[in-house]
């Protein structure tokens, strides 16, 4: 099998219509058969994610990897995603993102150099004192490489919809946590655990010792890596409160990724898998605001209007997971073409130690949710 980062002859597929993506995308299906399997996250455009075999969240989709036994894993979301694929699939199944730009602007805000020091700081000023020590926690949406920092320091991973529950893991083992790359999850779920807010401290990766004094950092519970996503940052409360006005009826549902004040005056707060599993779960005729991703909220709002629901997106602008946005029909068309060839194109491969450390973090999570 030869596999190849990356094919110019995607050139010829740029200028593809979508409508002959999509029929090319379905013959070259039809000839892999179950020897690629298509998983989807649930903010996955239109036209890529009615192809999906499979769909979710980043908790399901990890345990879907995991349990997949096809020879490609073909992922349609974005990097970290595919390279959890890599991580908890078998030594002989390939994964495959058909775009290497597919990144997360969130993932991106922390890196391992500037965890080690954080980790080295944190040291320095906690020093041995067990009633001091640390647990490092990562968010999923974060490179292979920090699960694996995770994995080999007694940490964890976690999602949107364990998050609470892998931080009960985390403090019956150590009294302090460092969560990163997104502050928003880590309040909320500090919030979720009963904690006051004044016991979570942001650490800035830019700055020494994160911008904290040693008394700051030895009273924190909780410190929260100075990092964001650039899609939930844009939902505001003053989205929420116009629309109560409006329609005081209505039910807000937001992901958690969204600040802490969205959070606190939604209804529901969860994970895409939540909030598409509530709202077609809920009853006829109800009106909803939510607070996550366009593509989703927009196919959600066209799935559920057969029983009189309304769907609404909480921000007045657009905006879309860009970088997922990214696996468009061309490039779908393209990998699974090459792959009908015998030729694998954008293989995601974790270096096997970083691997195997990053399972430790992914396989605690695991047993755990
Ligand atoms: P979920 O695990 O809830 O799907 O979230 C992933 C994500 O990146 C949300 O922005
Ligand atoms: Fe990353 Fe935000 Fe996109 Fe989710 S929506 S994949 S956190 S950039």
């Amino acid at each position: 099998m030869q596999t190849i980062a990356f094919n110019p002859s995607f050139d010829r597929y740029n200028t593809l219509s979508d409508a002959e993506c999509e029929e090319r995308i379905r013959a070259a299906r039809a000839k892999l058969g179950k020897k690629a399997v298509l998983l989807c996250h649930h903010y996955q455009r239109a036209d890529v994610y009615q192809h999906a075999d499979l769909t979710g969240d980043s908790l399901k989709l990890s345990r879907l990897a995991a349990q997949a036994e096809s020879d490609y894993i073909v992922f349609c979301g974005v990097h970290f995603m595919a390279e959890v694929a890599d991580i908890m699939s078998k030594p002989n199944q390939i994964a495959i993102l058909p775009d290497l730009a597919a990144g997360c602007s969130m993932a991106d805000m922390a890196n391992l150099a500037k965890v080690t020091r954080a980790w080295r700081e944190l040291g320095e000023v906690l020093g041995e004192d067990p009633a001091n020590q640390v647990t490092p926690v990562t968010y999923i949406n974060s490179a292979a490489d920090l699960k694996a920092f995770c994995g080999e320091r007694g940490g964890i991973v976690c999602t949107s919809s364990n998050a609470r529950t892998i931080a009960e893991w985390a403090f019956a083992r150590r009294p302090k946590v460092l969560f990163f790359p997104d502050q928003h999850l880590g309040r909320w779920t500090g919030h979720q655990l009963g904690m006051p807010l004044i016991d979570m401290v942001v650490w800035d990766p830019d700055l020494e010792y994160g911008g904290l004094t040693p008394e700051q950092i030895k009273n924190a519970k909780i410190l929260l890596w100075k990092g964001h996503c650039s899609v939930h940052q844009m939902f505001q409360k003053s989205h929420i409160d116009a629309f109560r006005a409006k329609h005081p009826e209505g039910i807000v549902i937001a992901h958690p990724e969204c600040n802490f004040e969205v959070c606190a005056a939604s209804d529901h707060v969860g994970s895409t898998e939540h909030i598409v599993k509530t709202i077609k779960e809920a009853p006829k005729g109800t009106r909803w605001l939510v607070g996550t991703e366009l593509n989703l909220v927009e196919r959600l709002a066209r799935e559920v209007a057969p029983d009189d629901k309304i769907v609404q997106f909480m921000a007045t602008t657009i905006c879309m997971c860009s970088t997922m946005q990214r696996i468009d029909p061309q490039h779908l068309a393209w990998t699974l073409e090459n792959l009908v060839e015998g030729k694998v194109v954008n293989r995601i491969s974790v270096p096997a130690h970083e691997a195997e450390l990053a399972r430790l973090a992914l396989d605690r999570m695991l047993a755990v949710s």
